[in-house]
């Protein structure tokens, strides 16, 4: 049983032409064992959590009740391209499991809006909202390191509160990355391919070797966006997650969710007292969801 199919071109050279179809099944399966591991670790094993440092009670009454977190842009964009992200997914993999319709139009707009969503994502975390906060520090590191020995049953001081993004989520944020740049950058090769308002048709642009491995990249990226995606909604709907998920429609969460979840150290609010804070959050995007 062979991850790939291959194919013999005019010049009888065997080359491949896009990855074998059940690997669909091994990732919808990884998905849901991911998700049936982790559920029942919660429910029967995990231990409460516990983190160091308490926040001074002058510093919570200083918080708003509503503490902004995504403002309206990075929401509209969140959404449009959790859109995008289903229309591919959906058009690309029904086919292959039985379900047949003309698929390739719907699946290149969506393609076409994706690829847009996130030129538009990249310029606006860049230079609008706060370009660090998505990547892991080096308190992140220490602390992975302390959960990492209290989980196995070493002793380990409690770790630190959250910043605005647990570690878990950057490298969620990273993986994502990865995979949608690989399926972007060879899906907008493929649409060289097929037919579509951009440019002329031309499927000589590349030798029959690269443009299979283009498309084997293409599925490997689209067959794990499967799994990443089952995990994210996963989480997005954990009634523990609920509050950061509501955050992402109505831009904020309350305060006793952030006190007891993040760091106003790491993770600086604005607040009624402190102007050079609120001009930070500002330049987050912050302001607007308050
Ligand atoms: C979640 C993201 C995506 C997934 C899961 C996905 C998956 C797939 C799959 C499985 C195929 C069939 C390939 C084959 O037969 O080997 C395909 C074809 C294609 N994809 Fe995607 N894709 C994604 C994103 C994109 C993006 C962002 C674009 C464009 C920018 C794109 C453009 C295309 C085109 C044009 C084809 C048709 C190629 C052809 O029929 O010759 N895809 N995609």
């Amino acid at each position: 049983m062979g991850f790939l199919e291959w194919g013999t071109n005019p010049w009888a050279q065997n080359v491949p032409i896009h990855i074998a179809w059940f690997l669909i099944w091994v990732a919808v399966i990884a998905g849901l064992l991911f998700l049936i591991v982790h559920a029942t670790y919660i429910r029967y094993f995990a231990r409460a959590r516990e983190f160091a440092g308490d926040v001074p009670p002058q510093v919570s009454a200083r918080l708003p009740k509503h503490v902004p977190r995504h403002s309206l842009a990075a929401r509209l964009f969140h959404w449009i391209m959790a859109a995008s992200m289903f229309t591919l997914l959906f058009t690309a993999f029904l086919p292959k499991v039985g379900i047949r319709f003309p698929w390739v139009t719907y699946h290149w707009i969506a393609g076409a809006v994706l690829t847009v969503s996130i030129v538009f994502h990249v310029i606006h975390a860049s230079f609008w909202l706060d370009f660090w906060p998505i990547w892991p520090d080096q308190t992140d590191l220490e602390d992975a390191g302390k959960r990492v020995r209290r989980f196995v049953g070493m002793s380990a001081p409690p770790p630190r509160k959250f910043a605005k993004y647990p570690l878990e989520n950057k490298l969620f944020h990273g993986v994502i990355i990865l995979s949608g740049l690989a399926v972007i950058v060879t899906g907008v090769f493929m649409m060289f391919r097929v037919r579509t308002v951009f440019f002329p048709r031309n499927p000589y642009l590349f030798g029959d070797m690269t443009w299979g491995l283009m498309y084997v990249l293409h599925g490997l990226a689209g067959v794990g966006l499967i799994a990443l995606i089952m995990m994210h909604v996963y989480f997005g709907l954990r009634p523990e997650k609920r509050a950061i998920t509501k955050s992402m429609i109505f831009g904020g969460m309350d305060r006793d969710f952030y006190l007891q979840e993040h760091d106003p150290q790491r993770w600086v609010v604005e607040t009624s007292s402190s102007s050079s804070t609120s001009k930070r959050a500002e330049g987050r995007g912050l302001t607007d969801a308050g």
